[in-house]
């Protein structure tokens, strides 16, 4: 076997975004595109001689050839082992768990997480370090500037490797350890939950749940978890065979995109429960009858009833949200004593105060919820998490909101999203908005005023990095907002969300529809950003 220099040139456009780079599957089979980054990634280790990686990804569409290249680049960088899940599966959260058991120095994950696969759809390499967590800013920077000067990278000239029998192989020097995808997840997950409390729930004939694995990664672990272990009836799991295009549908647990399970559990005869995840495992859904949890309400919910759960029976020292997920959690925080901390979009700021051990549990308004279990959010994690809360407290899913509600006050929340936006007049509409942000403050719009308006800016409180121009927010008097940004993980023109959030203390008036409960802000954000005229839609294309 001979290692091989191949002479490259930069590609410009390999900076990763909000979660890795992200492409479509074209662009990633573009000859030298995929080797480029994974030299930058492997050049930036600084040295690649003598580490140990995790890797494995989603199961989408290229997933497979990737890992080989990926393997065959290691061996020809002197990586010494590279762990991988079987048949290259690993979930994201199930990477981050393996990272920090074994204490690699670091791992890849390959996914473009919630994104349409398939031969047309995405793909994406992440690279995470070695507490488990995405790549911090001042690492994903040191690939891209890597990647904007590479003039060759190397490749072991083999054979594949055989990444579906479990056990070690050598491909040169290097040693390939296929490991099982699910055995050391499932070990963290039972070293968290009430496994016994959860079986009695699922095995007494008054429960029924229902887990949508959306034709993606989770399905090996949901069967293992909720029928092997945890008694569910067989048929529990719903779409629980990853399939390379995700059959076709769009991975992400929303009430759009999930929509088997939403008309199930909204249909008659619905079960108590039910939970959908997407392309890479992370996100996460919860339903109850006929009732859809938020994920701002669900992180607050499941900060409240902490002590409930084994694994955090002892309370915890803080909660981290990203700045547009609602200030649920905030209220949360303050009655328990602990602190709140408001982090710009993206998993990867959660990272240091995690280390840090400044907060327990972090979450986004983005279908994401996690703990310092990992460091990454875990959308099965947060299922087993309301299983564990609901078989204590034996109430359903809406008793349970509810309750949190009258105690707290609601925040109203919903997320609009203009995806497909000609970039340029995305930045427009930005670029406007951010000019006018200095003129905003003490103005009324109907029965609001503006209390501030500024453009969010992030000091890490552990390392003191600023990450600035992270939101448009503009907050009012009465504690509601409305936030703007442009996404960071899109492949295709600009997607612009918008997000609205009210506060509502009173018991009495918390039951009304959302939308409705946030028109009023919702006409005022059209008012200030002239949404309708820069992306050309009536409407949005997804709200959340
Ligand atoms: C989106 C979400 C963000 C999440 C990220 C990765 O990023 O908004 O909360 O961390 O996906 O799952 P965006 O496209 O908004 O940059
Ligand atoms: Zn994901």
């Amino acid at each position: 076997m001979t290692i091989r220099t191949v002479s490259t040139t930069p590609f410009s456009d390999q900076k990763p975004g909000t979660s890795g780079l992200r492409k479509s599957v074209p662009a990633f089979q573009k000859p030298h595109y995929l080797e480029n980054f994974v030299q930058s990634i492997y050049d930036t280790l600084n040295p690649a001689a003598g580490k140990t990686l995790a890797l494995g990804g989603d199961g989408r569409y290229y997933n497979r050839p990737a890992i080989q290249i990926i393997l065959k680049m290691a061996a020809a960088n002197g990586i010494a082992r590279v762990k991988v899940g079987q048949h290259g599966i690993l979930s994201t959260p199930a990477t981050s768990c393996v990272i920090r058991k074994y204490q690699t120095d670091g791992g890849i994950i390959l996914s473009a997480s919630h994104n349409p696969g398939g031969p047309e759809g995405d793909f994406g390499v992440k690279f995470n370090t070695a507490n488990g967590g995405p790549a911090p800013e001042k690492v994903t920077e040191a690939i891209f500037a890597r990647s904007k000067e590479i003039d060759q990278y190397k490749i072991l000239d083999a054979p594949d490797v055989d990444i579906d029998t479990l056990g070690e192989s050598k491909l040169g020097s290097m040693t390939v350890e296929v490991i099982d995808s699910v055995a050391d997840y499932q070990a963290l997950m039972k070293s968290l939950f009430d496994f016994d409390r959860i079986r009695e729930l699922l095995t007494s004939g008054k429960f029924r749940m229902c887990m949508d694995s959306m034709h993606a990664v989770t399905g090996p672990y949901a069967h293992a978890l909720f029928e092997k272990c945890l008694g569910a009836p067989a048929g529990t799991v719903m779409n629980g065979t990853p399939l390379e295009d995700f059959g076709g549908g769009h991975p992400d647990p929303n009430l759009v995109y999930a929509h088997d399970l939403v008309e199930i559990l909204f249909g008659s005869n619905a079960p108590d429960f039910g939970a959908a995840s997407d392309g890479d495992g992370d996100r996460n859904m919860i339903l109850g009858r006929h009732f859809f949890v938020t994920p701002s309400d669900s992180l607050a919910i499941l900060a409240a009833n902490a002590t409930l759960v084994p694994g955090y029976k002892d309370g915890i020292a803080g909660i981290a949200r990203s700045m547009p997920t609602s200030q649920a959690a905030d209220r949360v925080a303050e009655k328990l004593g602990v602190a709140c901390y408001e982090t710009p979009t993206g998993w990867k700021f959660f990272g240091n105060l995690l280390d840090a051990g400044k907060a327990t549990l972090c979450g986004e308004e983005s279908f994401g919820t996690g703990s310092n279990h990992v460091r990454e959010k875990d959308g099965l994690w947060a299922v087993l998490f309301w299983l564990n809360i609901l078989a204590v407290r034996q109430q359903s899913v809406q008793e349970i909101v509810q309750e949190h509600w009258q105690t707290y006050g609601r925040n109203y929340y919903s997320r609009h999203d203009y995806e497909g936006v000609a970039s340029d007049r995305a930045q427009e509409l930005v670029d406007r908005l951010q000019s006018l942000l200095p003129t905003l403050k003490g103005k009324s719009y109907g029965s609001y005023q503006v209390e501030y308006s500024d453009d969010f800016a992030y000091e890490d409180p552990i390392d003191g990095s600023i990450s600035r121009n992270q939101g448009i927010r503009i907050g009012f008097t009465d504690g509601s907002r409305i936030v703007l940004r442009l996404s960071g993980t899109g492949t295709q023109g600009a997607t612009l969300r918008v997000y609205f959030e009210s506060f509502e203390p009173d018991p009495q008036k918390q039951h009304q529809d959302t939308q409705q409960a946030l028109g009023e802000l919702i006409a005022i954000a059209e008012d200030l950003a002239h949404i309708r005229h820069y992306t050309g839609m009536d409407k949005p294309t997804v709200i959340t």
